[in-house]
């Protein structure tokens, strides 16, 4: 399973493109799409239909007074799929093999990282590329246990690693079925560690791509598109989604 959540903007469909690309040559791919809208838009639900893999589609908006700069993004997103995951496993019987990746829609992801992930017993995690002001952040790995971070930022931080550093067994989220992401008292930069300590250790963090050597996901980020030029009059005569 991956938890997409995704926003109404001018790049938005680009983005589920090129994920939706990748993730429809990933077997067994389950991709559950949350919006943050009141709504399901026509524009994502049209995209759903299309897109050649698996979807569930979802939608919760985020509260007006946590849309500001600063804080963490798409919270109520990511809870409305874990909901979603656990109410859908609730009745089965074990075991539930399956594994769950936080995907953000602008991130860039190789088909090699789902292979990693696939052998995930509790929470595996792996290096990022291009996140935290250096070419990449990955976990220290000793004897194959992750013994500290290579960060620069926050490096207090008890677990520094971006959302698309790690993934969690379906085991790991039923057994734990209060682990969310937390609005109240969570700092910026911190819902990753805020999550991840509600349902596993450092020690216990099992590390991919070769002892957390080898880059297979960027956090990459999209540049604002530049609409200065869009009429205000004389509109185009068809209405065409972009
Ligand atoms: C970084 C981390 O990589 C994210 O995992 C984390 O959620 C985010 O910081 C944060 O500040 O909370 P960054 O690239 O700065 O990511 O954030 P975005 O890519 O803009 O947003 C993360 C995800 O939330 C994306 O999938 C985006 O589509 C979604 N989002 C963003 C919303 O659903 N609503 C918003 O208003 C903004
Ligand atoms: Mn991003």
């Amino acid at each position: 399973y991956a938890i997409t959540p995704t926003y109404s903007r001018p790049v938005q469909k680009a983005e589920l493109t090129r994920l939706a690309n990748t993730f429809r040559q990933v077997s067994r791919l389950h991709w559950i799409l949350v919006e943050d809208a009141a709504a399901r838009s026509e524009l994502v639900t049209r995209f759903v239909a299309g897109a050649g893999l698996p979807c569930t589609h979802l939608h919760v908006p985020t509260p007006r007074r946590y849309k500001r700069p600063g804080l963490p993004r798409a919270t109520e997103q990511r809870n409305a799929g874990l909901a979603w995951l656990r109410q859908r496993h609730q009745h089965l019987p074990p075991p539930q093999p399956g594994v769950l990746f936080f995907a953000d829609d602008d991130n860039t992801y190789s088909l090699e990282l789902f292979q990693e992930m696939r052998t995930t017993r509790k929470v595996s995690v792996w290096p990022v590329g291009l996140v935290g002001g250096r070419r990449y952040e990955r976990p220290l790995v000793e004897n194959g246990k992750v013994v500290g971070w290579y960060t620069g930022w926050r490096a207090d931080r008890p677990f520094a690693i971006d959302m698309a550093g790690f993934a969690v067994s379906l085991q790991v989220i039923l057994s734990h079925p209060k682990a969310v992401f937390k609005r109240r008292g969570s700092q910026p930069g911190m819902q990753e560690s805020d999550f991840l300590k509600q349902i596993t250790t450092v020690e216990e963090l099992e590390p991919k791509a070769n002892n957390c050597t080898k880059v297979l996901v960027w956090h990459t980020r999209t540049e604002k598109v530049n609409l200065a030029n869009e009429p205000k009059y004389h509109l185009d005569t068809v209405n065409i989604e972009v």
